[in-house]
């Protein structure tokens, strides 16, 4: 092990995060009573120029009059490139920051972005005695943002997450993709000819090289990774896939984009009943291993060692975690 040692976010579940935009407040009762774990009310993109006074209102009174429960709530602030963004984060914290568990801040490119909502956090959370620390979302999306994504990561203690925002990302770095998060045909190999003289194609996660750098940045940095968008919300077969693709990378969760996505990001990103009692089992097999002084052991035919342990543990407190908020 290093001699860094790597300090965790506040952990909090986030197997799925519901994007809600703040200029529809009769969306924002659903949303707390949905079975998603974060809810972000979004100022940003989904809000028209016009409609940001007024979505940044209806953000202030559903933090303070709607009934959240046991939900981390979240707001999605305007970039730090708009005239809003100052207000954004001014408003909400001065006149609802007891209930904001976090500011999330998009196209974030360089860690000097987060240092300044950080200033800017910290002294309205001074100057109104809030006794709670607001933290801190990320959402890496731009090609500027992937460049820093380290040194982001590592930009303020205040720092929970970081979502790979693919649209955006897409976007900024000009990728041929129309289908947010899906599917791109374009985005294959064609193999050689076989004995026959068939060519076979095979297709490759067009993005699997972003989210890997985002979740790698993270958990250096003890964060949570999570996935962003999955834009076909018809599709749950293909959010599936992406949830399970992420998930299989280290990701903690992913955004539901609509109430249907929600189920399936809880259901992807919770362990399942024998992913548990394996775990377990390996746990046990260590503990009796210790006791004998050994390091590593065999179990089912496979090599375990200290860290499997490790894996073990993980993936047990995180079911224990979705038990809790049955
Ligand atoms: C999210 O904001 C995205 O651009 O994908
Ligand atoms: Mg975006």
């Amino acid at each position: 092990m290093s001699f860094k040692t790597v300090v965790e976010a506040r952990p909090r579940l986030n197997r799925s995060e519901l994007a809600v935009p703040a200029s529809n407040p009769k969306l924002f009762e659903k949303a707390a009573k949905s079975e998603a774990d974060v809810v972000f009310l979004d100022l940003e993109d989904a809000v028209a120029p016009d409609d940001k006074p007024q979505a940044r209102r209806n953000a202030v009174k559903a933090l303070n009059e709607v009934d959240w429960g046991r939900k981390s709530v979240s707001v999605r602030i305007n970039g730090l490139d708009t005239h809003y963004m100052y207000r954004d984060v001014v408003d909400l914290v001065e006149q609802a920051g007891a209930r904001l568990d976090l500011i999330m801040v998009p196209k974030v490119g360089t860690a000097a972005d987060i240092y300044a909502v950080d200033m800017l956090l910290t002294q309205i959370e001074a100057a109104h005695n809030l006794k709670k620390r607001i933290g801190i979302e990320v959402i890496i999306e731009t090609a500027l943002g992937m460049m820093n994504v380290n040194e982001i990561a590592a930009a303020s203690p205040r720092l929970e997450s970081l979502s790979f925002g693919v649209a955006d990302y897409a976007a900024s770095t000009r990728a041929r993709t129309t289908n947010i998060g899906g599917f791109n045909p374009d985005y294959a190999v064609l193999a050689d000819a076989d004995a026959q003289g068939a060519r076979a194609t095979d297709y490759g996660d067009q993005w699997h090289y972003a989210l890997a750098r985002v979740v790698v940045a993270a958990r250096a940095n003890g964060l949570r990774p999570l996935d962003g968008p999955y834009g076909d919300f018809t599709d749950p077969d293909g959010f599936r896939a992406a949830a399970r693709r992420a998930a299989a990378l280290g990701c903690e969760g992913k955004w539901a984009i609509h109430p249907s996505q929600i189920a399936l990001a809880n259901e992807m990103f919770t362990p399942s009943a024998a992913e548990v009692a394996k775990a377990r089992r390996i746990m046990d097999a260590m503990a009796a291993a210790a006791k004998d002084g050994k390091g590593a052991v065999a179990l089912d035919g496979r090599l375990i060692d200290i860290a499997s342990i490790r894996q073990a543990e993980t993936l047990v407190k995180k079911a224990e975690m979705a038990a809790l908020k049955g």
